[in-house]
């Protein structure tokens, strides 16, 4: 939940209106355009009244990555603390293993295209659930879930494919040494916060990433079994 900040409707209006006489401003002044704010006008109780939004707003920094906050949880700092790290590698992984299945969802081709098209439509759309319930689950310990693409790609371990199209059973191949990669890290998860306490974690490693990255990886290791298709 973002921090409470004053409304425009409050009566915090000297302090701000003059710290706006910034480079926004002084660029509309020079321009001769309205300076985005808010247009005081009072309800005759002496209160300012604006319905205008506070535009081009600059905050600090609340929480630094890599740091857990104290939450009740019966949870030591330092179980938090290693569950949030173990969690967003595989938070990490994850992401672009949905981008993987994204990218090769479109790329698809040949006489399997439809079948494939829409089977990493749907394991696309279990992984971005996963997404968020490894984020939300960082959340709940206190931590900071990474979640712009640039720095998910600093923290991944996947290897970046080709920008251009691979041939239909690379791409299989590709996705399923991404869903290893992912499940060596989440049994590590799970063994680790289970040795720590962290039920809740190890529950979601085993029954949410484990459970779903396994099924997947045999729906797409189904598809490069070189089986004859008309004669025996
Ligand atoms: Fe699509």
């Amino acid at each position: 939940m973002p921090a409470k900040r004053s409304s425009p409707t409050t009566t915090r209006r000297t302090t701000p209106v003059s710290r706006r006489t910034t480079t926004t401003a002084r660029r509309a002044a020079s321009s001769g355009t309205r300076v985005p704010g808010p247009s005081p006008s009072s309800d005759g109780h002496g209160r300012t009244m604006s319905s205008q939004p506070w535009l081009h707003q600059k905050g600090v920094e609340l929480q630094a990555f890599g740091t857990v906050r104290q939450f009740p949880l019966a949870l030591s700092q330092d179980s938090r603390m290693m569950s949030c790290q173990l969690l967003t590698q595989t938070l990490a992984d994850t992401q672009i293993l949905y981008a993987l299945y994204k990218k090769h969802h479109w790329l698809m081709r040949g006489a399997t295209f439809y079948q494939l098209h829409l089977l990493l439509d749907k394991h696309a759309d279990e992984q971005l659930e996963l997404v968020d319930m490894i984020a939300e689950r960082i959340q709940t310990l206190g931590g900071v879930a990474v979640g712009d693409p640039r720095h998910v790609a600093e923290i991944t371990k996947i290897p970046r494919p080709p920008d251009g199209a691979e041939e239909v059973p690379a791409m299989l191949s590709r996705l399923l040494e991404a869903h290893e990669m992912i499940l060596i890290g989440a049994h590590e998860g799970a063994a680790r916060t289970a040795a720590m306490g962290d039920d809740g974690s190890n529950d979601l490693f085993v029954s949410d990433v484990i459970r779903t990255g396994e099924m997947q990886a045999w729906f797409l290791a189904e598809h490069l079994v070189d089986t004859p298709l008309v004669h025996a």
